[in-house]
């Protein structure tokens, strides 16, 4: 029988005075001032947030396939340390995530690895090709039970087929996320449409080329009656369409990355290719809408789109460079500094749009829940007040693409618990 563990003067979503958790089992057994630890093992919380677990929607782990940059184990350490207690892991893989094997053989490795419940995304089509669709039911029926199916790093374009999807996902209880992009309209684009861009000398990637997908996508889902998630929404636009949506009943989520909430295209003046992302870093007004719309709710969610990248796939030039950043670990603190330090959400927002909301979507029931007597001791505890300087070498991933290289960020997390298990505690994984 493994020993009871007792979280000391923990504030559960920063509110309230400082109370002491005992977990049994795995399970949050009681929760009050001055509990008895008699017999148990101690944590001393003083003064630590606690939160749910986090739960991210979307993580390229690379593995199969590219297992030089990241795996499913250093992913999963990686998330384990940024507080999160469930990933998702994109479909573009090598081979893709487009088979019950696939998403099986991620799903035993995930837990093999056991750091972070892994939850495979389907790909939407066979081969992220857009010809056809995958196997969605067999991937949906499979050990791994996919939800969530995603072609991810491709749009769905054909209007079709996006169609077909939504009515056969909605069979199936699962959820289509969509990476919004018209192939049309950022045929060679560099970066963001608009001024920097222009005196860049950097073909532009129009917002609308975003906008107009998340439109129609709306319009299919509410035809479908079916289930839409809007991945990496970027622009002040997509915001007034997913409003326009959801005022409509249309059932529309939409996550927005920690990247999208803090950096913007003003980054990309020393052409850095660290900065180059898809979506790319948009401009400060689109970053305040994103903000708003996070706080309000129009956006649901934050999701790390963590994309790790080989050295010579970033150490190049920009048109040569592939998109995309590492972000599990710096997740919570970009959301401090984005959210929490100018007032925008207070720590129960947080659990809110890091945990609450990602595992309803994701379907990942064990997660999100709250912290109460009677239910899973999956939990993140922060310590609000530390600060710490992002260094890429220094992170669990394989990759170093960090675009927070040498800033300060506020918040660190001190323990991760999944299940009332010690995941990371201090900055190092529990094995
Ligand atoms: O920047 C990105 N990188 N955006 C995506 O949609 C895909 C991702 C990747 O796989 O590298």
């Amino acid at each position: 029988m493994k020993r009871p563990l007792l979280l000391r003067g923990i504030r559960p979503y920063g509110a309230g005075e400082a109370v002491d958790l005992l977990i049994r089992d795995g399970v949050i057994a009681e929760l009050g001032p001055s509990l008895d630890g008699t017999g148990a093992e101690m944590l001393d919380g003083g003064g630590l947030v606690a939160l749910p677990g986090l739960v991210d929607l979307h993580a390229h782990l690379r593995e199969p396939g590219r297992e030089d940059v990241e795996t499913i184990a250093t992913g999963s350490a990686a998330a384990a340390l940024g507080g999160y207690t469930a990933v998702f892991a994109m479909a573009n893989t090598d081979p893709v995530a487009d088979t019950a094997v696939v998403v099986e053989h991620v799903y035993r490795r995930g837990r093999e690895v056991g750091l972070v419940d892994v939850h495979p995304v389907g790909a939407v089509t066979a081969g992220l090709r857009g010809e056809r669709l995958a196997e969605l039911g067999a991937m949906a029926s499979s050990a791994a039970a996919v939800r969530i199916f995603s072609d991810d790093g491709m749009c769905v374009h054909d209007s079709l087929l996006m169609r077909r999807a939504l009515e056969y996902t909605r069979g199936l209880g699962g959820v289509i996320a969509q990476h919004a992009e018209d192939p049309r309209l950022t045929a060679g684009a560099q970066a963001h449409e608009g001024e920097i861009a222009a005196r860049l000398g950097l073909a532009g990637w129009p917002a609308a080329a975003e906008e107009s997908i998340v439109a129609r996508d709306c319009l299919l889902a509410r035809d479908a009656a079916a289930t839409l998630h809007i991945c990496h929404a970027s622009t002040a636009g997509t915001v007034e369409v997913l409003r326009w949506a959801k005022e409509r009943g249309i059932r529309v989520s939409a996550e927005v990355t920690p990247h999208h909430l803090l950096l913007t295209d003003e980054r990309l003046a020393g052409y850095d290719p660290v900065n180059k992302v898809n979506p790319p870093l948009r401009t400060a007004a689109d970053t305040q809408a994103l903000r708003a719309a996070l706080a309000e709710g129009i956006v649901d969610c934050v999701a790390t789109d963590h994309a790790p990248h080989a050295a010579q796939d970033k150490d190049c030039e920009w048109s040569a460079a592939r998109p995309g950043m590492l972000g599990l670990q710096t997740a919570l603190s970009v959301v401090i500094a984005a959210m929490v330090c100018p007032g925008l959400l207070d720590w129960r927002g947080v659990a809110r749009v890091m945990s609450e909301r990602p595992a309803r979507i994701g379907g990942a029931t064990d997660h999100g829940r709250p912290i109460a007597v009677g239910q899973p001791a999956t939990l993140v505890l922060v310590d609000p007040d530390a600060t710490w300087t992002v260094r890429g070498d220094g992170l669990a991933s394989l990759a170093d693409n960090t675009p927070y290289e040498g800033m300060e960020l506020p918040g660190r997390v001190v323990a991760t618990l999944l299940r009332g298990e010690i995941t990371a505690e201090g900055g190092k994984v529990q094995r």
